[in-house]
């Protein structure tokens, strides 16, 4: 049988999550808070890096790649990377999470290049809000953005909104205007703690339970989920096109349902989110005929994926913010 990414658990993972770049030219406030500093001397993987990778990974049973970042399209090869990627055979998704700036100047261009799927973080509808907690006073443009997006020939649009308590956890009422007619997948993220965030978390934190009482009040259905699905719930309306997700990493059972993995952009293979400090395989990626050892060393880092991860404990493993890691 050929090769594949499967777990001590019995986990398969169909979905790779790449950081092409932790440098991020927004600062929010739960991420990076002070701009993003200059701490890797660490060069980010080349395209030609990023072929082997994505390469071995799709071979080993990997079909779907998000690009993320910081924010991956600072680089100015984005457009290279999705050719690159888009011509691997078995890849059948390239999907991106994006803070949504230039996105109405550049959707079209990805979207030629083989972008399916589109993720934007819009954690506030409110343009003062979002320039506070975003650091960037561009909400109609990116909203522009999303609209045009919604024109193309993407599989999926999703916006991402971190919940905070008391800043847009009593917000709900705004979204659901827009997804009456739009088909867009709004998601809000519970706050995780990273290495970084230790006070922030513990004044924003709020679990997503206010917002599914909101979404059972008004007549939002928890649809069942799919077998392959990743961790968010997903509630549906017969009156609305667009759907409501949660992603609760604090919930019970949480891990049970994970089918990713990371690499990070100097090229550490990650296990979870929260994991460890990643292996690095980049030694391993220089030249196509390592692919072999490459799946292989794979597979075997792969052996040592933990059951759950440990947030409940307060134990962030190695993530100082998620633009490090990837969000
Ligand atoms: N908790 C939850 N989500 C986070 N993100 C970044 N930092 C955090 C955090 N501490 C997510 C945001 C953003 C994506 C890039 O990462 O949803 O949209
Ligand atoms: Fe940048 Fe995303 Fe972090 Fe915001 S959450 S600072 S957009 S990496």
């Amino acid at each position: 049988m050929n090769q594949q990414l499967i777990d001590a658990q019995g986990r398969h993972f169909p979905y790779l999550r790449l950081s092409l770049t932790d440098v991020c030219n927004f600062s929010c406030t739960y991420c990076l808070p002070d701009g993003y500093q200059c701490s890797s001397p660490t060069p980010h993987l080349t395209v030609d890096e990023i072929k082997n990778l994505v390469t071995a990974f799709a071979e080993l049973g990997t079909w779907k790649i998000r690009l993320t970042g910081g924010e991956p399209t600072v680089r100015k090869d984005f457009v290279e990377v999705l050719d690159v990627i888009s011509s691997i055979s078995g890849i059948r998704q390239i999907a991106m999470t994006t803070n949504g700036y230039k996105l109405k100047e550049r959707i079209k261009t990805w979207v030629d290049h083989g972008l399916t799927n589109l993720n934007v973080s819009v954690d506030s509808l409110d343009p003062r809000l979002f320039h506070s907690l975003t650091g960037h006073n561009r909400l109609p443009q990116i909203l522009e953005g999303i609209d045009y997006a919604l024109t193309l020939p993407l599989k999926k649009i999703k916006l991402n909104a971190v919940l905070l308590k008391n800043i847009n956890s009593h917000l709900f009422e705004q979204y659901t205007a827009m997804l009456k007619n739009k088909k867009i997948s709004m998601r809000f993220i519970e706050l995780m703690q990273t290495g970084d965030n230790l006070e922030y978390f513990n004044k924003y934190h709020v679990s997503s339970g206010a917002l599914k009482s909101f979404l059972h009040q008004n007549g939002w259905t928890e649809k069942l989920r799919e077998p392959g699905a990743g961790p968010a719930i997903e509630f549906v309306h017969p009156q609305y096109q667009g759907s409501f997700g949660i992603i609760a990493p604090y919930s019970k059972d949480f891990c049970n349902s994970c089918n990713r993995l990371r690499v990070s952009s100097t090229g550490d293979f990650h296990l979870c989110l929260f994991g460890e400090q990643g292996f690095s395989v980049r030694h391993l990626l220089e030249h196509k005929s390592q692919k072999e050892e490459l799946k292989q060393t794979l597979c075997q880092i792969l052996g040592k994926k933990r059951k759950q991860h440990f947030l409940h404990d307060g134990n962030t493993g190695g993530t100082p913010h998620l633009a490090s890691v990837g969000g």
